[in-house]
């Protein structure tokens, strides 16, 4: 970080230098702060319980059937699009209640939005939501005009009844849908635990595959830490334990459980990272902060919203080597129980939000405040770069500390733009005012040289297929060192209870002559499975706004038998 920051002082300065027609040589000696900023602007009109990029100008929201202050036909709406341009909402009119449903696009640029709760609220006509296949197809206006959710449990809907599921994309540009519940309560328990993967579109004739981690990992397994690995295996992890999944020949891969028994799955809510992937080899890490080391196994009443939460993180290189070095433990300046982990297009990860005591939830624990389960929010970001020396790696040097606290049912996301979208916290079971309210407002981490000319590119095509070379054209300010330029291909995921389903950083392959940069599509659907993202350009730190893309044909997920 050191080296890029130097460099990007430098340009800044050099940036404002021609701007305010200052000599250079005096413009250096008024070093510009890299600082990043902290903006409160818009309101999400419903709770942001689940928020995802849906467009370069738009993301949607979803929230659980409560009384929002935005109104759709006759009653309180439980989602919305909110546009970046104008920081306003629509309502989308949704059927079924998606209270804690998990989200993944496919190949072709549909996102789909899985499980649910059932009806709370019969004054808002919502139907149950727990087998809930909510569909929304690809939206090109950019405010979302005609931009409609397909919600219709009684003709499209999930083989299961799933609370808290987690969904990934794999390697063929469908949906993996993993565990959840078939009925409420805090911890999970057997009669109630969904132990089971499926797929939409449906595979072994839409038969749900059984899974024995998801039956050993009771009670803090839901919304399991899930992500696609290059060779085609899905990490996953649960409670106190982690394996790789083998689709194709249905086999369990368990990994030592996590040291200090932390466990970082709900209600123990840690969040999860798959590393960037870098060529040549494209090698993938994990890394997994925060959670809860309190117990699984007794009831709510004795545990506290006062007890600390973890600071541990571990990481591990998913090769032979790493695999044998075990699970590396690394300590957050803070605890946090619900961190949400957003990957940054220099490979750094910003964890923002969460509370430094308690547990995930709402209404279970004796001295809940409010009815949050946690306390204590921790208001300051920080930033961890992977490729530092270990013990040098977090930093919340020149970050602004917010003062909105951000517990149960808050999201975050990386955006288009290149900023941080912060938004959402409702640990309440119906809007409520009072300490821990329901929060509307948004903010907006901006890096430092947000409002400066950022380094960006033209050109692009609207898909790229695997392996293929494309040229486009860059606009470098400068002062940049080109000898740092990277291309990132991102997938911004879809962020809910911490986990940032699908989110990934790519790094593609370049070759620039002049202002023509030649990029190379990723190697293949292991490393990043076929569907949208963006695609940034970073030099010295400094990174410009994202275009949309669409990796590999944009054609729809296959149906199989
Ligand atoms: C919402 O969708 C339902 C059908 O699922 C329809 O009956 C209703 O009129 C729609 N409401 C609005 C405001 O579009
Ligand atoms: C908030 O966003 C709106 C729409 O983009 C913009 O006009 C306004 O200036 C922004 N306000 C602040 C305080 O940034
Ligand atoms: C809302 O409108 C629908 C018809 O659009 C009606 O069936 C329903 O009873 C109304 N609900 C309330 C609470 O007025
Ligand atoms: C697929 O479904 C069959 C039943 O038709 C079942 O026996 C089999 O175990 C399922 N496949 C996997 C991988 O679980
Ligand atoms: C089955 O899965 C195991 C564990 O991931 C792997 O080592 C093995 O190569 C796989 N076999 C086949 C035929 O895919
Ligand atoms: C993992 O958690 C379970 C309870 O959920 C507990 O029985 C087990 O001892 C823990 N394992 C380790 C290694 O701490
Ligand atoms: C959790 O960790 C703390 C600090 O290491 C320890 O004091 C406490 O006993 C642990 N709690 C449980 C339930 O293991
Ligand atoms: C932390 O960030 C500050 C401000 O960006 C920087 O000056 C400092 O060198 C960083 N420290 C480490 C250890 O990277
Ligand atoms: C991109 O431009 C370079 C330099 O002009 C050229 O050598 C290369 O063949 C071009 N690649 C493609 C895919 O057009
Ligand atoms: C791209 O960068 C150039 C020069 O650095 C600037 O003039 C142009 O406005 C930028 N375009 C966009 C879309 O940011
Ligand atoms: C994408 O594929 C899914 C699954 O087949 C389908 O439901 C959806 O309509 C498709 N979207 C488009 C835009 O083709």
């Amino acid at each position: 970080m050191g080296h890029s920051r130097v460099t990007v002082v430098l340009w800044m300065s050099r940036f404002l230098s021609f701007f305010f027609l200052i000599p250079l040589a005096s413009a250096v000696t008024h070093e510009i702060p890299a600082q990043w900023t902290l903006v409160q602007n818009g309101t999400t009109g419903v709770a942001a319980m689940q928020l995802s990029v849906v467009s370069p100008t738009l993301a949607i929201i979803f929230d659980k059937v409560e009384h929002n202050p935005l109104q759709i036909g006759n009653h309180s709406a439980w989602a919305a699009l909110y546009n970046f341009e104008t920081n306003g909402v629509t309502p989308l009119n949704l059927t079924s209640n998606s209270f804690c449903a998990g989200g993944t696009f496919l190949s072709n640029g549909t996102l789909v939005n899985v499980g649910g709760n059932g009806v709370v609220s019969p004054e808002d006509e919502d139907q149950n939501g727990f087998q809930g296949l909510r569909i929304f197809e690809p939206c090109t206006d950019p405010a979302g005009a005609g931009c409609t959710v397909f919600d219709d449990p009684t003709t499209v809907r999930l083989v299961k009844p799933r609370w808290y599921p987690s969904a990934i994309r794999i390697w063929d540009g469908s949906a993996m849908v993993i565990g959840g519940t078939a009925a409420g309560g805090f911890l999970n328990t057997a009669g109630s635990n969904e132990p089971s993967y499926e797929f939409f579109p449906p595979k072994n004739n839409s038969i749900p595959i059984v899974s024995p981690f998801l039956q050993n990992t009771l009670g803090a397994n839901l919304f399991p830490l899930t992500f696609a690995l290059p060779d085609g295996t899905v990490f996953i992890a649960a409670n106190n334990q982690s394996m790789i999944y083998n689709i194709a020949n249905n086999t369990e891969t368990r990994f030592p459980p996590f040291p200090n028994n932390v466990r970082v799955t709900y209600p123990m809510t840690g969040t999860g990272v798959l590393l960037p992937l870098t060529p040549p080899n494209y090698t993938p890490e994990i890394l997994i902060c925060g959670g809860s080391n309190a117990s699984d196994q007794v009831l709510p009443s004795t545990l506290s919203s006062q007890t600390p939460a973890s600071s541990q993180c571990v990481r591990m290189v998913l090769d032979e080597a790493g695999i044998a070095g075990g699970w590396i433990v690394e300590q957050l300046p803070v605890p946090r129980i619900m961190p949400d982990s957003i990957i940054l297009p220099t490979g750094q990860i910003m964890f923002v939000n969460g509370g430094a005591t308690g547990v995930a939830g709402y209404g279970n624990v004796p001295d809940q405040i409010g009815q949050s389960n946690a306390d204590n929010p921790v208001f300051t970001p920080v930033i961890y770069d992977p490729s530092a020396p270990a013990g040098s790696r977090f930093n919340s040097t020149g970050l602004p500390a917010s003062t909105i606290a951000r517990l149960y049912h808050s999201t975050a996301s990386f955006t288009p733009m290149g900023n941080v979208m912060i938004s959402g916290s409702n640990p309440n079971l119906d809007v409520q005012t009072r300490k821990y309210a329901t929060e509307y407002r948004v903010e907006w981490f901006n890096p430092p040289f947000f409002d400066l000319i950022r380094p960006n590119l033209s050109g692009l095509p609207k898909n790229i297929l695997f392996g293929q070379n494309v040229n486009v054209t860059v606009s470098i300010p400068a002062g940049l060192d080109l000898s740092t330029l990277q291309v990132a291909l991102m997938d911004l995921g879809f962020a809910t209870h911490a986990t940032h389903s699908t989110s990934r950083l790519v790094y593609l392959s370049t070759v620039l002559s002049g202002n023509t940069l030649q990029i190379t599509g990723p190697p293949n659907a292991g490393i990043y499975p076929p569907g949208p993202g963006y695609i940034y350009l970073v030099i010295g730190g400094v990174w410009g706004a994202g275009t949309q893309i669409i990796v590999g044909s944009g054609g729809a997920p296959p149906v199989s038998s």
